[in-house]
């Protein structure tokens, strides 16, 4: 454990809420794996406060922050300068100060693509991807995942004008359609795709799936959930027993916060290590 002391570099996460979070406890793990006087703390911050809180991290000296939930959006505004990754998402979960500048990353979609190749050896280029959900989570990954050189993606949701606005953002670095949720245009393209992902919450309540029907999983497809608790969705286990080679979120929530920390300390830290204390946490 760090010893807190007159010099110790600052970093936290606003969020509201923000008491779940596994992130100080990856961060402050790895500080003290690498013997950095340096501590991470939880920062509740409703959206009413965030443009006050933001301006404060300057005025108390944060090296960075992580963004989460409501905030990923809103905090643009309020920053000085996006990576350009970030910007193309249109959300940022990291921000570090660079001489008082607050420069804003995305390291969700990212880690995500890192923890498919890690976990599954899933290489993105030249691939079929079929994303379930399109709200902020499936903008980022369908960003992500153009850059990445998917081939083509597939955008199903059960408003329809919502993953068109999704598609809208991929732009036209690839080949990009929208499919309504449960229908057999959806089922086809799922069953075509190396790659199916659910980024909606239907799951988080055990025994929920967001599809009516898993007739579409092939032996072999790759079909992720972005939900680490329960740790095998209901979506995750239809793929299972079809022979899927499946992966929760919680790789994507270990590599997101491998990449920030690079971010807030410029050195590397395993995966692996990001890993392990999730699961020590004991809440998956
Ligand atoms: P996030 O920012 O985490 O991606 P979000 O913006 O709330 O979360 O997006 C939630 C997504 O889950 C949306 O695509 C939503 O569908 P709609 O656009 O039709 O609202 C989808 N979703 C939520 N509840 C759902 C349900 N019961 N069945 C199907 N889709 C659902």
């Amino acid at each position: 454990m760090t010893i807190i002391n007159g010099t110790t570099t600052l970093f936290g996460i606003i969020g509201d809420p923000v008491a779940h979070t596994a992130s100080p406890a990856m961060h402050n793990a790895a500080f003290t794996k690498l013997g950095l006087n340096y501590v991470y703390v939880p920062l509740h911050v409703p959206s009413a406060k965030l443009e006050a809180a933001v301006l404060s991290l300057r005025v108390l000296n944060f090296r960075g922050i992580n963004v989460t939930v409501p905030h990923k959006e809103d905090v643009i505004p309020f920053l000085d300068e996006l990576d350009p990754l970030a910007r193309a998402i249109g959300a940022v979960n990291t921000v570090i100060t660079i001489d008082k500048r607050l420069v804003g990353y995305n390291t969700d979609a990212p880690g995500f693509l890192y923890a498919l190749k890690q976990e599954l050896g899933f290489i993105v280029t030249g691939k079929k991807v079929a994303i379930i959900g399109a709200g902020g989570t499936a903008r980022a990954l369908a960003v992500a995942l153009a850059h990445g050189g998917a081939a083509k993606l597939g955008i199903v949701n059960r408003t329809m004008a919502n993953a068109q606005h999704v598609a809208a953002c991929v732009g036209r670095r690839c080949a990009v359609q929208s499919f309504a949720l449960n229908t057999p245009d959806m089922r086809t393209f799922l069953s075509q795709s190396d790659l199916v992902i659910n980024t909606t919450s239907v799951g988080m309540v055990a025994g929920e799936t967001p599809l009516d029907d898993y007739g579409w999983v092939r032996e072999g497809q790759y079909v992720c959930d972005v939900i680490y608790t329960p740790e095998k969705t209901e979506f995750l286990s239809q793929a299972d027993v079809r022979g899927a080679k499946i992966l929760n979120g919680v790789g994507m929530l270990a590599a997101q916060g491998m990449l920030a920390f690079e971010l807030f300390t410029g050195q590397p830290i395993p995966y692996s290590f990001m890993k392990d204390q999730i699961i020590r946490r004991g809440k998956l």
